[in-house]
């Protein structure tokens, strides 16, 4: 396989079969809930494989171990994150610790593959793009929703205009628990709209409103994001630890169309509609006339990939073609932004916050 090596650091060549191929070394910091994804989906490619997993939790070792009898485990992250033998690390912990296992990743030259939302603060994010521009280094924010087809078609049919001009963007996003101890509900759920909408949305947001409330460990668990958009757009997300009920449904409306996307579908995740409002003004106020839509309901066609298996080649490709991610740093610290914006609005009980 020809692939080009533009990146001094990606150089591993595996001998061990005849086609002997270049082979994306990846080391796995987390190997909790989301670990195992990854790890799956990073040493199932052709181009990349998993030699470690690193996790302090010793039972989360075995459990490598067993899934994985070929993946060495460590609990010393050092050992992985200085290891020659690695060439990229993917830091799947909890938020609050991903800032200094990327950096250290990056400083022994290792490309990152980060977790979502990439740190705490932008400080933090704006130090890490600068170190991987600095060392020309990778790296990518897993904003695993980016890749799925559902979103890749709502946003073919927002660019080619089916839709027309977006009215609003409208996201239900709860369940119970998973309880996160270093983040609150909106910095564990909203990142996946936030990264969703920076994707579908040319316009960036201008202003963020936030409210929510704590009931059990002193974070908030259920939150409610304003964000404003030029031109009247407006988004909307509702993320809750405290339903009874899983619930992912969006709704898009649009001048033209407006799309109903739930997730939790196993066929028909996308249901556009043919309806829409419009109005005519006459000569005086009380002349207008409001006219409704109606027409019919489609599916469209939404290819059934895993997305993490997508986003995992597409790190290696970019690793291996230094190509820059279009979920990388950037876009991760402008989800990151947006969530700090979100949590002084959440401090002042909803006040108006600008970006
Ligand atoms: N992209 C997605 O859809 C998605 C979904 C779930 C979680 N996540 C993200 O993945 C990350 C992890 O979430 P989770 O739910 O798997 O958390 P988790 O608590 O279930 O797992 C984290 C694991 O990291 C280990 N760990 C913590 N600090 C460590 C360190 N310094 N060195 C080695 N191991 C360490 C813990 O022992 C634990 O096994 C979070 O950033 C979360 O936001 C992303």
């Amino acid at each position: 396989m020809a692939i080009s090596l533009s990146d001094a650091s990606v150089s591993r060549v595996s001998t061990s079969n005849e086609s002997s191929e270049n082979l994306l070394n990846i080391g796995v910091i987390g190997y909790g809930y989301w670990g195992p994804n990854i790890v799956r989906n990073f040493h199932g490619q052709q181009r990349s494989r998993v030699v470690t997993v690193c996790d302090k939790n010793p039972n989360s070792l075995q459990r490598v171990r067993q899934a994985f009898p070929d993946i060495q485990t460590t609990s010393d992250c050092a050992q992985l994150l200085t290891s020659p033998e690695i060439d990229a690390v993917a830091v799947v912990t909890p938020v609050w610790t991903h800032f200094e296992l990327a950096k250290t990743a990056l400083e022994n030259g290792k490309h990152v593959f980060v977790e979502k939302p990439f740190t705490c603060t932008t400080a933090q994010a704006e130090e890490l793009i600068e170190l991987a521009e600095r060392k020309h280094l990778k790296i990518m924010v897993d904003h695993t929703f980016l890749f799925t087809g559902a979103v890749r078609r709502m946003k073919e049919m927002i660019d080619d205009g089916t839709l027309g001009e977006l009215y609003y963007y409208d996201s239900t996003r709860v369940n119970l628990g998973l309880f996160q101890h270093d983040v609150n509900v909106l910095w564990d759920l909203a990142p996946h709209d936030l990264s969703i909408m920076d994707y579908l949305i040319k316009e960036k947001p201008e202003a963020i409103v936030a409210t929510g409330e704590r009931h059990l460990n002193g974070v908030a668990d259920i939150g409610f994001m304003t964000l404003y958009y030029p031109n009247n757009m407006i988004g909307h997300i509702n993320v809750n630890w405290l339903s009874p009920v899983k619930v992912r449904t969006t709704l898009i409306g649009g001048e033209r169309k407006m799309l109903v996307w739930n997730d939790l579908e196993a066929d028909e995740k996308l249901k556009v509609y043919d309806r829409g409002v419009q109005m005519t003004t006459g000569e005086a106020v009380y002349q207008t006339l409001v006219s409704y839509r109606t027409g019919d309901m489609w599916a469209p066609r939404v290819e059934q990939i895993e997305a993490l298996k997508a986003e995992a080649a597409y790190f290696v490709d970019c690793v291996m073609n230094n190509k820059t991610p279009f979920n990388d740093g950037v876009a991760g610290l402008h989800v990151v932004r947006m969530l700090e914006a979100a949590d002084l609005s959440l401090q002042q009980k909803g006040r108006v916050v600008q970006l």
